[in-house]
């Protein structure tokens, strides 16, 4: 049987493919403060402000390739039972070729009612604007899971995380819960590998190996060396 390996990953894998990061020196997310665009009280303050910010983050993303880290996860695959767990809204895991992608924050392409959170749609264009309306004729906005709101995938994350051989933590600062509590759920003496540029705080344990590099040389060297165990 093929081991599993489940990766956490946050905006810093795509930050190689061009999206900003949302920690930033400025600590703005392209320009803007994320109270006043990733929050229900900015939705229910200014609408039109918060459709417009992720009518651009789509065309960015749309913009935007997979870049070596996330290939590198995708390949995974030929050897081992591999989920991404991410914290990104973009579909550069999905675009690189992985086949099992968790995103606990939602997703750029999905629309869903502002009402019935259960109605969710695929995106007809790339663009939601005010007036477009689920079928129960309530305004739609982007399926993203907003500060303050409940993260309906973390249970479905929580048992990966619980059942993997390795673990893989990538591009994420770990400051936002409850996906940054997802290594607690780690086996003891499963191997923990963090790539990132500076080290997100992770509790000291054994085979906790840090790779301080970005994630388009990083993930394939951990790839390389973990497809070398497999063999
Ligand atoms: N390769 C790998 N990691 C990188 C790179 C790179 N080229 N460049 C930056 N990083 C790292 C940074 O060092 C930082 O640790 O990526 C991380 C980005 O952190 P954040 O901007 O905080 O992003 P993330 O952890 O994904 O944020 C979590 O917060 O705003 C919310 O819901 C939003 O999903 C997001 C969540």
């Amino acid at each position: 049987m093929k081991k599993k390996i489940v990766a956490l990953t946050g905006a810093g894998i795509s930050a190689e493919s061009g999206l900003a990061t949302f920690r930033g020196s400025d600590g703005l997310w392209e320009g803007h403060r994320i109270e006043d665009v990733a929050t229900p009280e900015a939705w229910a303050r200014n609408p039109e402000l918060v459709l417009e910010f992720y009518n651009q983050r789509r065309a960015a993303a749309r913009a935007a390739q997979p870049n070596a880290g996330h290939l590198a996860l995708a390949a995974l695959e030929q050897d081992f039972e591999v989920v991404i767990v991410t914290q990104n809204v973009d579909d550069l895991h999905e675009r690189a070729g992985s086949s099992r992608v968790i995103h606990l924050h939602g997703q750029l392409f999905e629309s869903r009612s502002s009402y019935f959170e259960q109605l969710v749609y695929p995106m007809a264009s790339d663009r939601i604007e005010l007036g477009d309306l689920c079928e129960k004729g309530h305004q739609l906005r982007p399926n993203i899971v907003w500060f303050g709101e409940a993260v309906p995938l973390m249970e479905r994350a929580v048992q990966e995380a619980a059942t993997a051989d390795f673990f893989l933590v990538v591009g994420t600062s770990l400051q936002v819960y409850p996906a940054a509590g997802l290594v607690d759920f780690v086996r003891p003496g499963t191997p923990i590998y963090i790539i990132d540029p500076s080290r997100p705080p992770v509790a000291s344990r054994p085979d906790l190996h840090f790779i301080t590099e970005p994630g388009t040389t990083g993930v394939p060297k951990v790839a390389a060396e973990l497809m070398r165990t497999a063999s």
